[in-house]
């Protein structure tokens, strides 16, 4: 066991950034954060968070892959409090391994049960929906593809770009086909889109830039992306289609930004202090507009809904849950990860 002051010191070698300022009334005990959230997403939050409990956080971010393998050396003693994860998949693999501490937060109760262990080892806070973008210079918003499976369509040969599956989203979708559709379709699908042209970049960053530049007329992302395109550069010729929406259509995959605490967790109450308050009115609102995700919890304001933004309930979303889409992310990940490559 390291005394505290020295796993602090420990921590601050690999610590991409100690979050500033510390609010006059900082307990002694402070809060590790592992994200796999961009740093300055979910800062918002964690300034508030500091200021009004007086807990001072520390922040190591990193890919969610590698976060979880981190958790898992470090098991026995736990370097980090608290995880949060891009999607349910890594979350729910850390679960399963016993890597972390169930805590129901008591406002975790709104959240739907889809987007929450059933044993309150993780919670979904936010989510994110994947959507097709496309260059409005290049393509009429009549003519815009309706469908994820249209894109195997001749018509959009060399024309489509996604991220490749370093971004666990992209993972997630394939995994949400899988799980609707099986392993033999899923398999043709991927196959066909990479003998349509499809290119592969290396992150979402990458895809939003790629299409709005016009190399590619239409791009496989997360609705998030739209809207930082927009704040970039309001006059970006973007447009976004919710897919699969009609009649018999699969709907839009949607994934959840999930909080976990680490097993063994030494700063356990600050851990589950800093859960609840991801989860309360004001915490879940500077996340919702730091990251532009929609809000899991009834009631919760709505950003970009000006722009064509829906939430929970205003489109036809895919019929999985988290954990069926967990369930399907090793298989997706070793059969096509070899192909979608950068
Ligand atoms: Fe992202």
């Amino acid at each position: 066991m390291f005394p505290h002051a020295a796993r602090s010191a420990l921590i601050a070698l690999a610590v991409i950034l100690w979050l500033a300022p510390w609010g006059p009334a900082l307990a002694a005990e402070g809060l590790v954060v592992y994200s796999a959230r961009k740093e300055e997403l979910i800062r918002p939050a964690i300034e508030a968070f500091q200021q009004e409990r007086g807990i001072k956080v520390s922040l190591l971010t990193g890919k969610a892959g590698e976060l979880a393998r981190r958790i898992e050396i470090e098991r026995g003693d736990p370097k980090g409090d608290v995880f949060l994860g891009t999607t349910a998949g890594v979350t729910e693999l850390l679960r399963r391994k016993g890597a972390l501490e169930p805590y129901p937060s008591p406002y975790a109760k709104e959240i739907p049960e889809e987007f929450k262990a059933p044993d309150g080892s993780w919670v979904g806070i936010t989510g994110r929906v994947r959507v097709i973008i496309y260059n409005k210079n290049l393509v009429k918003d009549a003519d815009a593809p309706r469908s994820f499976f249209d894109l195997t369509d001749p018509k959009w040969r060399g024309k489509i770009v996604v991220a490749s599956m370093g971004e666990r989203t992209t993972v997630g979708h394939l995994a949400t086909i899988m799980a609707l559709r099986g392993e033999e379709f899923t398999t043709r699908y991927v196959r066909a889109l990479k003998d349509n042209g499809l290119k592969v970049l290396s992150n979402n960053t990458e895809v939003r830039k790629a299409v709005t530049r016009g190399e590619y007329a239409v791009g496989i992302t997360n609705h998030y992306y739209y809207l930082l395109q927009l704040r970039e550069n309001p006059a970006s010729p973007l447009g976004i289609i919710y897919p699969d929406q009609g009649p018999g259509d699969m709907g839009a995959p949607v994934y959840s930004i999930t909080a976990a605490i680490v097993k063994g967790a030494k700063s356990l109450d600050a851990a589950k202090k800093f859960v609840d308050f991801l989860l309360q009115p004001k915490g879940n609102r500077l996340l919702v507009e730091g990251e532009f995700e929609i809000p899991l919890l009834p009631g919760a304001r709505l950003v970009g809904d000006d722009r064509g933004i829906l939430g929970l309930g205003q489109f036809k979303k895919a019929a999985v849950t988290q954990i069926q889409v967990a369930d399907f992310e090793p298989t997706v990940e070793k059969l096509f990860g070899p192909l979608l490559i950068p």
